[in-house]
């Protein structure tokens, strides 16, 4: 597809996927919320569940939730579904866009050939519909709860691990928030809206409210409250190379999604439990620890080559022959790759000064992350790294 409509159409698809994602996990706060707020009424109405007060915009809310009859039904009744859809379907069209899209850069892993576009995608498209398939089955089963947890994480880990296998760091993390917001509204498609048009139905003809089709609403709607934060961790991660191109980002990935999911823990216990915030600043910061000791043990082996390389001078004409080689194809205005330039954001290496101002970012792509060349389809050499390294180390200097 030609780059600039390819540009415009992401534009459109982000705007909408993020506007719709501010509404969905923002109503569903706001109920969860109303809902762990709500105190008994004075009258003692044995279909009241409770009520809340509430000021904003200038008046006062109050509002009661209640064990509906066909009587107290109103004519018109609001409830929620296109936010959840709409959220799924402009991400998936992001999805595309982005990670289907420029041969597959941003998904696929350099470091395994045998996985070509097509096998990919498929693969990309397999953790979607197989990990909803799998994940709803568990949750069907007349098993403990418990069990099926322990299952649900054991498989999580399973796919974080696998994801940072088969795709890039990148394309891993992307890929696991997307089978985990899958969930998301695969739970509002399936089930939620589902049982709620039964009881709607029932209620219609006379019956009266069930209450084990709200029960299995509501188990899933809970399950979607504490996917949430992981979720939006995961759609946030391209902006953190550093974490996507460790050798252990599956493991990272984990121990953020696992911190973030007992922070929202918290939240959700805070009305009932006061310790919740210094809890939730204990959790941030065993994470924090875990995460540097990772980075920690992992790195010795890349400090010592740094220092290695550092003696040997590298002149200005050796780095811009690499750079012009192994970059220009697609960070120039005038690049030979031009399916990329939608992504590139004007970091371009024309000129000699402009590789100069993005020096340090060029290091660390190049050499620290190895995240540049992306996919490393300009086949560069690690010699070829080590020199761009010590031309940025020894003052990154242009003559
Ligand atoms: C196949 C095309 C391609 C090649 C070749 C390529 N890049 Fe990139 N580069 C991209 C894309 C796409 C982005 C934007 C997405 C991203 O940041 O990952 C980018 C972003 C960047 C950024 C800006 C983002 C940041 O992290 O600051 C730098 C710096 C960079 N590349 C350096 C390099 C260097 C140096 C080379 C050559 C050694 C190189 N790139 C080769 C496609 C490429």
């Amino acid at each position: 597809m030609e780059t600039h409509v390819v540009e415009w159409l992401g534009l459109l698809a982000r705007w909408v996927h993020i506007i719709a994602a501010i509404m969905w996990i923002g109503n569903s706060m706001l109920y969860n919320w109303m809902e762990r707020n709500l105190r008994p009424g004075k009258e003692g109405d044995p279909n009241k569940f409770g009520e809340l007060w509430m000021l904003h915009g200038g008046g006062f809310f109050k509002l009661e939730k209640f064990r509906a009859h066909a009587d107290t039904l109103p004519k018109q009744l609001f409830w929620f579904k296109w936010q959840s859809y709409t959220t799924w379907l402009s991400g998936f069209a992001l999805l595309i866009l982005v990670y289907f899209q420029s041969s597959g850069a941003f998904l696929l892993n350099p470091l395994r050939p045998e996985i070509t576009y097509p096998i990919g995608v498929s693969i990309a498209l397999g953790f979607l519909v197989f990990g909803w398939l799998i994940y709803d089955s568990l949750w069907r089963l007349p098993l403990n709860q418990g069990v099926k947890l322990t299952a649900s994480l054991i498989l999580l880990i399973a796919a974080a691990w696998g994801a940072s296998e088969l795709f890039s760091g990148r394309g891993a993390y992307l890929m696991l928030g997307a089978m985990l917001a899958t969930f998301m509204s695969g739970n509002v498609f399936f089930h939620i809206i589902p049982s709620q048009k039964k009881m709607m139905a029932t209620l219609e003809h006379g019956g009266e409210q069930d209450m084990s089709l709200s029960k299995r609403a509501k188990q899933r709607s809970i399950q979607n409250n504490y996917i949430t934060f992981p979720v939006i961790l995961t759609m946030l991660s391209n902006h953190y190379g550093m974490l996507y191109s460790h050798p252990f980002n599956w493991v990272i990935l984990l121990v953020l999604m696992f911190m973030s999911a007992l922070i929202r823990h918290f939240m959700n216990i805070r009305f009932q439990w006061k310790p919740w915030f210094a809890a939730s600043a204990a959790t941030m910061a065993a994470a924090a620890v875990i995460i540097f000791g990772i980075f920690h043990f992992t790195n010795q082996k890349a400090a010592a080559g740094e220092t290695a390389g550092l003696g040997e001078p590298v002149e200005f004409v050796q780095a811009w022959a690499i750079v012009q080689s192994r970059c220009l194809p697609c960070h120039s205005t005038t690049p030979s790759r031009p399916e990329f330039s939608a992504l590139i954001q004007g970091v371009h290496f024309d000129k000699p000064e402009e590789l100069k101002a993005y020096a340090d970012r060029v290091k660390v792509r190049v050499v620290t992350q190895e995240s540049m060349p992306l996919a490393n389809i300009t086949a560069m050499t690690p010699e070829e790294r080590a020199i761009i390294g010590r031309w940025v180390d020894q003052g990154a200097k242009l003559n």
